[in-house]
């Protein structure tokens, strides 16, 4: 019998070293067969995953051995931590490894806005040379609004500041005196504020039932007509009918998305906007953010397998 599940595909050094101490099982589909899940997952103590493999109330009942579950990442979406904990398993994840390549990717989605970079590659690389056709527009001067100010939003918006970007951010979890705002000299304000003052909006909101649809057709008609949006976060905090109609209509004028309400999408109108830059969850595959998050859930898997309490739990048990 394995010691340690790994139902997605996460892999390198570190979980190497993890197989040289205990038994593996490396089965990267895993994620798309939720019955197989539920059976090969009631005989093992560790299990890994990324985002994709639903960890419901149903998984953790059949998981009798189960004792520590290793989220390669930060979103708990997909998993029912009370189930785990009700099951006494620890929940293990990796808030901070992966923040500063979704930051980065965040700023690279902006310029690709402002700059119509994939187009303009797209456009010479047909073997035109067409200097008109990709004006821009300048981030110095502009204001760079984060929707949720955790680690990430901080990191994106202290990145943007680089550019001589203002700041305004908007967190209910934040109050003004916030030293992580002061650090950014940003201004906290409501989000309508946010929306009708950024020129640039980045979405930084972890998926749960107050964030679902949030951007929506009111939201987006509260955004500046030359307003682009970003979001490397979670897909379900926007309504994608209601971003087609904004970005046809322009009532903003652009819009990123690394990250979407269904993953994998089915192909729609989505896919045929010119003003819409899309990326397929991306956002955390660096090689250095995909080896500390790897390392950070071996090292605690490991740890909670020996009989350690983890570093990381997101739980009490
Ligand atoms: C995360 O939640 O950390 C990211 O979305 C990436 C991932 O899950 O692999």
């Amino acid at each position: 019998m394995p010691d340690i599940l790994i139902s997605e595909n996460i892999r390198g050094a570190a979980v190497d070293a993890l197989a040289s101490r205990f038994e593996v099982q490396f089965l990267p589909d895993l994620w798309k067969d939720p019955e197989e899940l539920k059976q090969l997952v009631a005989n093992v103590r560790a299990l890994i995953v990324r985002n994709q493999t639903q960890l419901t109330a149903d998984v953790f009942a059949a998981a009798k051995k189960l004792v520590v579950v290793g989220r390669a990442g930060v979103g708990l979406d997909n998993v029912d931590v009370v189930a785990a904990t009700k099951a006494r398993v620890v929940i293990t994840s990796t808030p901070d490894q992966n923040a500063i390549s979704v930051a980065e990717l965040a700023i690279g989605l902006m310029l690709s806005l402002a700059r119509l970079i994939p187009a303009a590659s797209a456009d010479t690389r047909q073997g035109n040379w067409n200097r008109q056709g990709f004006f821009g527009t300048e981030m110095y001067g502009k204001t760079f609004g984060i929707v949720g100010a955790g680690k990430i939003g901080f990191l994106a918006a202290r990145r943007a500041q680089a550019f001589g970007m203002k700041i305004l951010a908007y967190d209910p979890y934040l109050s003004p005196d916030n030293i992580l705002l002061a650090d950014l000299n940003a201004q906290l304000v409501d989000l309508d504020f946010l929306l009708a003052h950024a020129d640039v909006i980045s979405c930084h909101l972890p998926a749960t039932p107050a964030t679902n649809g949030i951007f929506n057709a009111e939201r987006f008609g509260k955004m500046k007509p030359t307003a682009t949006f970003i979001n490397t976060s979670r897909g379900e905090v926007v309504n994608e009918s209601d971003l087609i109609q904004a970005l046809k209509s322009r009532t903003i004028a652009g819009a990123a998305l690394d990250v979407r309400a269904k993953e994998p999408p089915q192909a729609g109108e989505l896919e045929s906007l010119p003003n819409l830059i899309l990326t397929p969850h991306v956002a955390a595959f660096t090689k250095e953010a995909q080896t500390r998050v790897t390392n950070t859930i071996c090292e605690d898997v490991a740890r909670v397998l020996n009989g350690q309490p983890a570093q990381n739990a997101v739980n009490r048990i």
